[in-house]
């Protein structure tokens, strides 16, 4: 049995932050972000808006669009690194906000690799047998863990979501293959420092803005382009496939030009490679399915259609996913 994804959504929030608006409040340019990232505008919640809110959206949006009854639902998985609290699950919020009343669910920390990670987690419950309806969700409120007097983390990141519900899938539609990677060596180069165990949060942690994320930008640079483009290329090879198998390619969007090297290493075309960085900027967990809803919105995916999936982030962690697309 494969699990197979019957529906698709995604929530941007409403508000917008610009270059132009970044311009006013640190030593930036628009053509600096636009260069060294593609990235052009952003959207940030709104006052009282949490990742459960995105979350809780985006199932409602999952439930309306497959004719899914809430308690139809059997597990929530919620992939984020920004929940609403240190204790509680988002997914816990997110499932009582849909009413999924015979759910369980809790949360993935993986950073930008979260969805993937997700998915591969939820698909392996649905192959289980045991599960039937499955909401995977990534979506990230990087605007909490922001300071916006760091030019070097605020131009990048944004605020919002993506989902999907995964089901049983009886023919060869559906999760083909993963590969994921973790190597904790890597965790000191993007990172929230306080507010865990270690440091909790203190007069001290808040006054050196320790809650803050801290990115050193060039060394996880160097890593994504490695490794997001050889765990690419890896999955290729492992399941005999080429670039030209590919019909679409959705790349974690954290910097135009990692993707374009990842992109290159697998010999795909420019066509063949889903990028929004442009509007939303990195949004962490969310970046990749909120691509995906765009994908299957553009009619960008045909039943039989092979999707490569494909993320790097803080842990490190890193991975792809090959999935043979069904219509949803
Ligand atoms: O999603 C999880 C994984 N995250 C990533 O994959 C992000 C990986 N890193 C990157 O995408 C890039 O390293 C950044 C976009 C963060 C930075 O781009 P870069 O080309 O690596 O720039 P840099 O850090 O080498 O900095 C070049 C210069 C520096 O000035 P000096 O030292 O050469 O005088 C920076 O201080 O650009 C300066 N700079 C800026 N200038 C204008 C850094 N941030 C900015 C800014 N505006 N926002």
């Amino acid at each position: 049995m494969k699990a197979k994804i019957t529906a698709t959504a995604r929530y941007l929030p409403e508000r917008v932050l610009t270059n132009f608006d970044l311009e006013k409040m640190v030593e930036t340019t628009d053509e600096w972000i636009r260069t060294r990232t593609g990235i052009e505008t952003r959207h940030l919640v709104g006052e009282g808006e949490a990742t459960s809110d995105m979350g809780a959206n985006i199932g409602i949006q999952l439930l309306e669009k497959s004719g899914k009854l809430p308690e139809e639902i059997d597990l929530i998985l919620v992939a984020t690194s920004t929940p609403d609290f240190p204790v509680v699950s988002t997914a816990a919020l997110v499932q009582d906000k849909i009413g999924a009343k015979n759910a369980w669910g809790f949360d993935i920390v993986a950073a930008c690799t979260g969805f993937v990670y997700a998915m591969e987690t939820g698909a392996k419950m649905v192959e289980s047998g045991r599960y039937k309806n499955v909401i995977v969700i990534g979506a990230d409120t990087m605007s909490s863990i922001i300071n916006y007097t760091d030019r070097n983390t605020c131009v990048i990141f944004g605020d919002g979501g993506g989902g999907v519900l995964l089901e049983p899938s009886e023919d060869d539609i559906g999760v083909i293959d993963s590969i994921l990677c973790t190597d904790g060596s890597g965790s000191e180069y993007l990172t929230v420092p306080a507010g865990g165990s270690l440091h909790p949060a203190s007069k001290d942690t808040v006054e050196k803005k320790m809650h803050y994320i801290y990115q050193d930008g060039k060394t996880v640079y160097k890593f994504a382009v490695k490794n997001m483009s050889e765990v690419s290329k890896q999955i290729l090879d492992k399941n005999g496939f080429s670039g030209d198998d590919i019909k679409l390619f959705i790349p974690h969007q954290a910097n135009r030009r990692i993707i374009d090297a990842a992109a290159k290493r697998c010999g795909l075309s420019d066509d063949k490679v889903l990028v929004n960085i442009n509007k939303y900027g990195n949004t962490t967990a969310g970046t990749i399915p909120i691509a995906l809803d765009e994908a299957v919105e553009t009619n960008r995916l045909d039943h039989g259609d092979l999707l490569l999936l494909a993320a790097f982030g803080g842990g490190f962690t890193w991975g792809s996913m090959l999935i043979r697309w069904g219509n949803v």
